[in-house]
């Protein structure tokens, strides 16, 4: 039988009907939220994926301030393109787009943004509000697959969650998320990684198991038990080919599973809207 698709499309469009009336309520207040975009280079994917972000916000009506510094922009530049939109009051939230150049130490220049105006939720403060459960921007791919677990009605509370992958953009963020005290959440959550050499051990238990890796196949039927639930959050980029952690012949095996395109990306860049517009009502004062 073929398992469930978990797929992200409409799981976005719920996010995105639901912002639509509060980007509505920001504008009638005088303040339209503003999503900041930094791009270092000319690399292609980067700014496609900018760009596409950009043109999203314009469709929400929200304003997209964008700095482009060049191939060979420095550490200090990008600190100062960072400065520039922590103390411009149209941006409420923004982020430098990953990869940058190899000069550059994306971690370091992370450090300079205003943690309230991190829209990507990686900053250290917001990951201390994470694992404190202070309310801040959450990353936008752990946020995503809450989100897309709970819409298609995949139970999480009490069931056992295998993470494979402990990474600071996904596993442990995402670890941190599914054991909050939450009816979305309240998961017993495994992080596996490669310090453990029998993973598959825990992941053959797992009722849910997701796939944050960057290692194309690693995931198989053979590690996951029948009828499992699969979210393939990990995946590798040659040229423009998108390898993904979880092997298709997982179809086989799991009740449900996200698609190879279209299950996690399309979460993740709502959940980058929900924290930008979360952010101006922290600035106008209505957050909820
Ligand atoms: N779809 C999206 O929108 C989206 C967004 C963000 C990230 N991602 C993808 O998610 C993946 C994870 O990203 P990240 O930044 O969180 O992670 P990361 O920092 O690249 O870490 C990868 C993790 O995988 C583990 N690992 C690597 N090889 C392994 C192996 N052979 N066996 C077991 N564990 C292994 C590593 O273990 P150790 O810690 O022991 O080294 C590490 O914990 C990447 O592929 C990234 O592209 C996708």
């Amino acid at each position: 039988m073929s398992p469930r698709m978990l797929t992200g499309a409409p799981v976005a469009e719920a996010v995105f009907a639901e912002l639509a009336p509060r980007i509505e309520a920001l504008i009638a207040q005088g303040h339209r939220p503003g999503l900041g975009t930094i791009l270092v280079g000319g690399d292609s994917a980067s700014g496609g994926y900018v760009a596409m972000k950009m043109a999203r916000a314009e469709e929400l009506g929200m304003t997209s301030p964008h700095l482009h510094l060049p191939d060979d922009a420095s550490q200090a530049d990008v600190v100062a393109a960072i400065r520039q939109l922590n103390d411009d009051p149209a941006v409420d939230a923004m982020l430098v787009q990953h990869p940058t150049p190899k000069q550059i130490d994306f971690e370091a220049a992370l450090l300079e943004m205003d943690p309230d105006k991190d829209v990507d939720g990686l900053h250290p403060v917001n990951m201390g509000r994470l694992a404190l459960g202070m309310p801040g921007p959450v990353p936008c791919t752990p946020a995503g697959i809450e989100a897309l677990l709970a819409h298609h009605g995949i139970a999480v509370a009490g069931q056992e969650v295998c993470i494979l992958g402990r990474g600071t953009t996904l596993g442990r963020p995402l670890a941190l998320l599914l054991t909050q005290k939450r009816a979305t959440a309240n998961a017993a959550v495994t992080v596996v990684h490669t310090g453990v050499p029998d993973w598959s051990a825990y992941t053959r238990r797992a009722a849910i198991v997701v796939a944050a890796v960057g290692v194309p196949g690693i995931l198989r039927p053979e590690h996951i038990t029948p009828g499992a639930t699969v979210v393939g959050g990990g995946v590798r980029y040659e040229g423009r080919r998108l390898l993904p952690d979880v092997d298709e012949a997982c179809n086989e095996v799991a009740g449900a599973i996200t698609p190879r395109v279209g299950g996690v990306g399309p979460t993740t860049v709502a959940m980058l809207f929900r924290n930008c517009v979360q952010a101006a009502e922290r600035a106008v004062g209505t957050a909820r």
